[in-house]
Protein backbone atom coordinates (compact mmCIF):
# COMPACT_ATOMS: atom_id res chain seq x y z
CA UNK A 1 0.00 0.00 0.00
CA UNK A 2 2.87 2.49 1.27
CA UNK A 3 4.55 1.27 -2.24
CA UNK A 4 1.93 2.48 -4.31
CA UNK A 5 1.44 6.07 -2.15
CA UNK A 6 5.16 6.45 -3.10
CA UNK A 7 4.26 5.61 -6.88
CA UNK A 8 1.88 7.76 -7.27
CA UNK A 9 4.04 10.28 -5.23
CA UNK A 10 6.42 10.26 -7.90
CA UNK A 11 4.52 10.32 -10.98
CA UNK A 12 3.42 13.31 -9.44
CA UNK A 13 6.48 15.34 -8.97
CA UNK A 14 7.21 14.44 -12.46
CA UNK A 15 4.24 15.61 -13.89
CA UNK A 16 4.84 18.94 -16.34
CA UNK A 17 2.81 21.81 -14.65
CA UNK A 18 0.72 22.73 -18.12
CA UNK A 19 -0.72 25.77 -15.97
CA UNK A 20 2.60 27.01 -15.52
CA UNK A 21 3.78 30.44 -17.38
CA UNK A 22 -0.06 31.37 -17.63
CA UNK A 23 -0.32 34.84 -17.01
CA UNK A 24 -2.32 36.23 -14.13
CA UNK A 25 -4.63 39.42 -13.90
CA UNK A 26 -1.54 41.13 -12.82
CA UNK A 27 1.11 40.34 -15.61
CA UNK A 28 -1.61 42.20 -17.86
CA UNK A 29 -1.97 45.21 -15.77
CA UNK A 30 1.53 45.53 -14.90
CA UNK A 31 3.42 47.94 -17.25
CA UNK A 32 7.14 47.25 -18.15
CA UNK A 33 8.84 49.05 -15.73
CA UNK A 34 8.41 50.88 -12.69
CA UNK A 35 10.50 53.65 -11.51
CA UNK A 36 9.52 54.88 -7.75
CA UNK A 37 10.20 58.13 -6.34
CA UNK A 38 9.21 59.68 -2.75
CA UNK A 39 6.44 60.85 -4.59
CA UNK A 40 5.28 59.93 -7.82
CA UNK A 41 6.32 57.26 -10.16
CA UNK A 42 7.45 56.93 -13.63
CA UNK A 43 6.70 53.96 -15.85
CA UNK A 44 8.20 54.61 -19.09
CA UNK A 45 7.35 56.14 -22.87
CA UNK A 46 6.16 59.36 -20.84
CA UNK A 47 3.95 58.26 -18.09
CA UNK A 48 4.11 59.81 -14.96
CA UNK A 49 1.93 58.75 -11.76
CA UNK A 50 0.96 60.19 -8.38
CA UNK A 51 -0.74 58.14 -5.57
CA UNK A 52 -2.98 59.99 -2.97
CA UNK A 53 -5.87 58.79 -0.84
CA UNK A 54 -8.68 60.55 0.67
CA UNK A 55 -7.63 61.70 4.52
CA UNK A 56 -10.56 63.95 5.09
CA UNK A 57 -13.90 63.27 3.54
CA UNK A 58 -16.79 65.82 2.89
CA UNK A 59 -19.36 67.12 5.44
CA UNK A 60 -22.30 66.36 3.22
CA UNK A 61 -22.17 64.28 0.09
CA UNK A 62 -23.88 64.16 -3.08
CA UNK A 63 -24.53 61.56 -5.94
CA UNK A 64 -21.30 61.58 -8.04
CA UNK A 65 -19.41 64.37 -5.79
CA UNK A 66 -16.52 62.25 -6.96
CA UNK A 67 -17.14 62.51 -10.59
CA UNK A 68 -15.58 66.37 -10.17
CA UNK A 69 -12.39 64.78 -10.11
CA UNK A 70 -12.47 62.08 -12.76
CA UNK A 71 -13.48 64.68 -14.99
CA UNK A 72 -9.94 66.33 -15.08
CA UNK A 73 -9.34 63.33 -17.06
CA UNK A 74 -6.39 60.51 -16.99
CA UNK A 75 -7.44 59.32 -13.04
CA UNK A 76 -8.03 56.39 -11.78
CA UNK A 77 -10.20 55.80 -8.31
CA UNK A 78 -10.14 52.82 -6.54
CA UNK A 79 -12.98 52.50 -4.19
CA UNK A 80 -11.88 50.05 -1.60
CA UNK A 81 -15.07 48.73 0.94
CA UNK A 82 -15.09 46.00 3.40
CA UNK A 83 -18.29 44.95 5.41
CA UNK A 84 -18.53 45.23 9.53
CA UNK A 85 -19.75 42.88 11.64
CA UNK A 86 -23.50 44.71 12.94
CA UNK A 87 -22.63 43.00 16.67
CA UNK A 88 -19.65 45.18 16.98
CA UNK A 89 -20.93 48.66 15.23
CA UNK A 90 -24.38 48.12 17.43
CA UNK A 91 -21.88 48.01 20.48
CA UNK A 92 -19.75 51.00 19.41
CA UNK A 93 -22.46 53.39 18.37
CA UNK A 94 -24.26 52.31 21.96
CA UNK A 95 -21.24 53.06 23.80
CA UNK A 96 -20.81 56.33 21.70
CA UNK A 97 -23.79 57.13 22.45
CA UNK A 98 -23.79 56.92 25.72
CA UNK A 99 -21.06 58.99 26.01
CA UNK A 100 -22.61 61.99 24.05
CA UNK A 101 -25.56 61.70 26.51
CA UNK A 102 -23.64 61.59 29.50
CA UNK A 103 -21.24 64.89 28.10
CA UNK A 104 -24.88 66.59 27.29
CA UNK A 105 -26.57 65.92 31.09
CA UNK A 106 -22.94 67.24 32.61
CA UNK A 107 -22.91 70.54 30.01
CA UNK A 108 -26.90 70.84 31.03
CA UNK A 109 -25.68 70.53 34.04
CA UNK A 110 -22.83 73.27 34.13
CA UNK A 111 -25.26 75.97 31.91
CA UNK A 112 -22.64 75.66 29.10
CA UNK A 113 -25.50 75.82 26.23
CA UNK A 114 -22.92 76.38 23.42
CA UNK A 115 -22.12 72.92 23.05
CA UNK A 116 -25.84 71.48 23.36
CA UNK A 117 -27.17 71.92 19.75
CA UNK A 118 -24.05 69.77 18.66
CA UNK A 119 -24.31 67.50 20.77
CA UNK A 120 -28.22 67.14 20.71
CA UNK A 121 -27.34 66.11 16.93
CA UNK A 122 -24.89 64.26 17.14
CA UNK A 123 -26.82 61.92 19.44
CA UNK A 124 -29.72 62.00 17.15
CA UNK A 125 -27.82 61.05 14.47
CA UNK A 126 -26.41 58.11 16.58
CA UNK A 127 -29.64 57.21 17.40
CA UNK A 128 -31.51 57.09 13.91
CA UNK A 129 -27.70 55.07 12.41
CA UNK A 130 -28.29 52.44 15.28
CA UNK A 131 -31.83 51.83 14.72
CA UNK A 132 -31.08 51.43 10.97
CA UNK A 133 -28.57 48.62 11.38
CA UNK A 134 -30.32 47.29 14.03
CA UNK A 135 -33.65 47.04 11.54
CA UNK A 136 -31.91 45.39 9.12
CA UNK A 137 -32.07 48.53 6.73
CA UNK A 138 -28.73 49.76 6.70
CA UNK A 139 -25.19 48.83 7.39
CA UNK A 140 -21.81 50.03 7.95
CA UNK A 141 -18.97 49.81 6.08
CA UNK A 142 -14.84 50.82 6.46
CA UNK A 143 -13.59 52.64 2.68
CA UNK A 144 -10.74 53.84 1.58
CA UNK A 145 -10.23 55.97 -1.60
CA UNK A 146 -7.00 55.73 -3.70
CA UNK A 147 -6.46 58.20 -6.13
CA UNK A 148 -4.05 57.90 -9.26
CA UNK A 149 -3.26 60.89 -11.14
CA UNK A 150 -1.75 60.37 -14.48
CA UNK A 151 0.14 62.62 -16.77
CA UNK A 152 2.62 62.96 -19.78
CA UNK A 153 5.07 65.00 -18.25
CA UNK A 154 6.33 65.70 -14.30
CA UNK A 155 5.57 69.54 -14.72
CA UNK A 156 2.10 68.21 -16.13
CA UNK A 157 1.43 66.11 -12.84
CA UNK A 158 2.29 68.93 -10.35
CA UNK A 159 -0.41 71.11 -12.30
CA UNK A 160 -3.12 68.36 -11.88
CA UNK A 161 -1.90 67.36 -8.09
CA UNK A 162 -2.94 71.48 -7.24
CA UNK A 163 -6.61 71.02 -9.29
CA UNK A 164 -7.22 67.98 -7.13
CA UNK A 165 -6.41 69.83 -4.14
CA UNK A 166 -8.24 72.37 -4.53
CA UNK A 167 -11.49 70.65 -5.85
CA UNK A 168 -10.92 68.65 -2.87
CA UNK A 169 -10.69 71.53 -0.66
CA UNK A 170 -13.78 73.16 -2.76
CA UNK A 171 -15.74 69.80 -1.22
CA UNK A 172 -13.87 70.36 2.51
CA UNK A 173 -12.37 67.27 2.17
CA UNK A 174 -8.71 66.32 2.02
CA UNK A 175 -6.75 64.20 -0.21
CA UNK A 176 -3.10 63.33 1.12
CA UNK A 177 -0.07 61.66 -1.45
CA UNK A 178 1.25 59.03 -0.23
CA UNK A 179 4.88 60.34 -0.31
CA UNK A 180 7.28 56.91 0.20
CA UNK A 181 4.66 54.52 -0.07
CA UNK A 182 3.85 55.22 -4.08
CA UNK A 183 5.03 51.68 -5.08
CA UNK A 184 2.55 49.97 -2.53
CA UNK A 185 -0.11 52.80 -3.39
CA UNK A 186 0.35 51.86 -7.02
CA UNK A 187 -0.74 48.51 -6.59
CA UNK A 188 -3.72 48.89 -4.37
CA UNK A 189 -5.24 51.02 -7.12
CA UNK A 190 -5.13 48.34 -9.62
CA UNK A 191 -8.44 45.86 -9.19
CA UNK A 192 -6.71 42.69 -7.67
CA UNK A 193 -8.56 42.87 -4.72
CA UNK A 194 -5.79 43.34 -2.35
CA UNK A 195 -6.23 45.02 0.81
CA UNK A 196 -5.55 48.30 0.90
CA UNK A 197 -3.02 50.06 3.08
CA UNK A 198 -4.36 50.71 6.34
CA UNK A 199 -5.32 53.76 8.25
CA UNK A 200 -6.84 55.63 5.75
CA UNK A 201 -10.20 53.88 5.62
CA UNK A 202 -13.22 55.72 6.89
CA UNK A 203 -16.54 54.58 8.30
CA UNK A 204 -19.39 54.61 5.85
CA UNK A 205 -23.19 53.35 5.71
CA UNK A 206 -24.43 52.04 2.60
CA UNK A 207 -26.26 55.41 1.42
CA UNK A 208 -22.50 57.16 1.68
CA UNK A 209 -20.99 54.22 -0.56
CA UNK A 210 -24.24 55.00 -2.91
CA UNK A 211 -22.89 58.22 -3.67
CA UNK A 212 -19.29 57.54 -4.97
CA UNK A 213 -21.12 55.59 -7.66
CA UNK A 214 -19.78 57.61 -10.95
CA UNK A 215 -23.12 58.31 -12.25
CA UNK A 216 -22.85 61.92 -14.32
CA UNK A 217 -20.61 60.80 -16.57
CA UNK A 218 -20.48 63.40 -19.55
CA UNK A 219 -20.40 60.95 -22.13
CA UNK A 220 -22.97 59.40 -20.79
CA UNK A 221 -24.85 59.93 -24.84
CA UNK A 222 -24.50 58.35 -28.35
CA UNK A 223 -23.57 60.37 -31.21
CA UNK A 224 -26.86 59.45 -32.61
CA UNK A 225 -30.48 58.31 -31.44
CA UNK A 226 -33.30 60.50 -30.19
CA UNK A 227 -33.31 63.11 -27.43
CA UNK A 228 -34.21 61.41 -24.04
CA UNK A 229 -33.43 64.37 -21.40
CA UNK A 230 -30.55 66.35 -20.21
CA UNK A 231 -27.77 65.41 -18.38
CA UNK A 232 -28.78 66.82 -14.75
CA UNK A 233 -25.28 67.52 -13.85
CA UNK A 234 -23.74 69.00 -16.63
CA UNK A 235 -26.67 69.94 -18.50
CA UNK A 236 -25.98 68.41 -21.72
CA UNK A 237 -28.33 66.76 -23.96
CA UNK A 238 -28.80 63.16 -23.50
CA UNK A 239 -29.24 61.18 -26.75
CA UNK A 240 -29.81 57.19 -26.69
CA UNK A 241 -29.39 54.83 -29.39
CA UNK A 242 -30.84 51.42 -27.95
CA UNK A 243 -29.94 50.09 -32.31
CA UNK A 244 -26.35 51.61 -31.69
CA UNK A 245 -24.83 48.14 -31.34
CA UNK A 246 -21.54 46.83 -30.00
CA UNK A 247 -19.32 48.12 -28.55
CA UNK A 248 -21.32 51.16 -27.46
CA UNK A 249 -24.75 48.76 -26.59
CA UNK A 250 -24.18 44.70 -26.60
CA UNK A 251 -28.34 44.08 -26.92
CA UNK A 252 -30.93 47.17 -27.37
CA UNK A 253 -32.60 46.23 -24.55
CA UNK A 254 -33.41 49.19 -22.00
CA UNK A 255 -34.41 49.26 -18.36
CA UNK A 256 -36.72 51.27 -16.74
CA UNK A 257 -36.61 52.20 -13.10
CA UNK A 258 -37.84 54.47 -10.66
CA UNK A 259 -40.48 54.85 -7.51
CA UNK A 260 -44.27 54.96 -8.44
CA UNK A 261 -45.04 58.30 -10.51
CA UNK A 262 -41.63 59.31 -11.15
CA UNK A 263 -42.20 59.15 -15.02
CA UNK A 264 -41.56 55.69 -16.11
CA UNK A 265 -44.11 55.33 -18.13
CA UNK A 266 -44.09 58.74 -19.49
CA UNK A 267 -40.12 58.12 -20.17
CA UNK A 268 -41.19 54.55 -22.50
CA UNK A 269 -43.94 56.41 -24.28
CA UNK A 270 -41.53 59.16 -25.14
CA UNK A 271 -38.78 56.83 -26.41
CA UNK A 272 -41.30 54.79 -28.38
CA UNK A 273 -43.06 57.75 -29.86
CA UNK A 274 -39.53 59.42 -31.00
CA UNK A 275 -37.90 56.06 -31.94
CA UNK A 276 -41.17 55.82 -34.01
CA UNK A 277 -40.98 59.15 -35.81
CA UNK A 278 -37.05 59.48 -36.22
CA UNK A 279 -36.30 55.92 -37.14
CA UNK A 280 -39.56 54.22 -38.55
CA UNK A 281 -39.07 51.62 -35.92
CA UNK A 282 -41.92 49.49 -35.28
CA UNK A 283 -43.72 49.04 -31.51
CA UNK A 284 -45.52 46.86 -29.86
CA UNK A 285 -46.69 47.44 -26.70
CA UNK A 286 -47.27 44.14 -24.41
CA UNK A 287 -50.34 46.37 -22.15
CA UNK A 288 -51.75 44.49 -19.16
CA UNK A 289 -53.50 47.72 -18.18
CA UNK A 290 -54.32 49.01 -21.26
CA UNK A 291 -52.19 52.47 -20.42
CA UNK A 292 -51.22 52.75 -23.88
CA UNK A 293 -54.02 52.76 -26.28
CA UNK A 294 -54.61 56.02 -26.27
CA UNK A 295 -50.95 56.60 -27.34
CA UNK A 296 -51.15 53.88 -29.84
CA UNK A 297 -54.57 55.34 -31.12
CA UNK A 298 -52.41 58.65 -31.61
CA UNK A 299 -49.56 57.00 -33.42
CA UNK A 300 -52.09 55.23 -35.55
CA UNK A 301 -51.56 51.95 -34.51
CA UNK A 302 -54.20 49.03 -33.66
CA UNK A 303 -55.24 48.05 -30.36
CA UNK A 304 -55.93 44.40 -30.34
CA UNK A 305 -57.37 43.02 -27.37
CA UNK A 306 -56.46 39.50 -26.83
CA UNK A 307 -59.09 37.03 -25.23
CA UNK A 308 -59.01 33.03 -24.34
CA UNK A 309 -60.33 30.98 -26.66
CA UNK A 310 -61.25 33.99 -29.05
CA UNK A 311 -60.17 34.66 -32.27
CA UNK A 312 -58.71 38.01 -32.22
CA UNK A 313 -57.21 38.49 -35.91
CA UNK A 314 -57.94 41.27 -37.45
CA UNK A 315 -59.73 42.80 -35.20
CA UNK A 316 -59.35 46.60 -34.43
CA UNK A 317 -61.01 48.58 -31.34
N1 LIG B 1 -40.66 64.68 -17.82
C1 LIG B 1 -41.83 65.02 -17.27
N2 LIG B 1 -42.26 66.28 -17.27
C2 LIG B 1 -43.43 66.61 -16.70
N3 LIG B 1 -44.24 65.74 -16.10
C3 LIG B 1 -43.90 64.49 -16.07
C4 LIG B 1 -42.67 64.04 -16.65
N4 LIG B 1 -42.57 62.72 -16.44
C5 LIG B 1 -43.68 62.35 -15.77
N5 LIG B 1 -44.49 63.41 -15.56
C6 LIG B 1 -45.78 63.37 -14.87
O1 LIG B 1 -45.65 62.60 -13.67
C7 LIG B 1 -46.78 61.77 -13.48
C8 LIG B 1 -46.39 60.34 -13.25
O2 LIG B 1 -45.72 59.83 -14.39
P1 LIG B 1 -45.78 58.31 -14.83
O3 LIG B 1 -47.17 57.84 -14.90
O4 LIG B 1 -44.96 58.15 -16.05
O5 LIG B 1 -45.05 57.64 -13.59
P2 LIG B 1 -44.68 56.11 -13.39
O6 LIG B 1 -43.29 56.11 -12.91
O7 LIG B 1 -44.98 55.32 -14.60
O8 LIG B 1 -45.64 55.72 -12.21
P3 LIG B 1 -46.19 54.25 -11.83
O9 LIG B 1 -45.07 53.55 -11.13
O10 LIG B 1 -47.30 54.56 -10.90
O11 LIG B 1 -46.62 53.57 -13.10
C9 LIG B 1 -47.66 61.94 -14.71
O12 LIG B 1 -48.77 62.73 -14.36
C10 LIG B 1 -46.80 62.65 -15.71
O13 LIG B 1 -47.58 63.55 -16.47
MG1 LIG C 1 -46.29 53.73 -15.00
Amino acid sequence: MLEKQRKIKRAKKNEIDIFRNIPKLSNVLVPDSIQEFSDYTYLGHNKYSRQFAITVYPDQTWIGWLDDISRLGDINISIKVETLPNSSVINQLTKKLVQHQSQYQTYQKQGNIAHLPELEQMISDLEELRMLIQTNRDRLFFVTIFIRVNAKTKEELDAKTLLIEDEFAKKTAMVRCLTFRQMESWKNVLPLGEKPIQNFERNMTTGGIATLIPVSSPNLSHDTGIFIGRNIFTNAPVYINTFIGPPALPNPHVFVCGTSGSGKSVALKLMSARNMISNGSKIFFLDVEGEYAKLCKQLGGRVIKIRQRRNNRNKSF
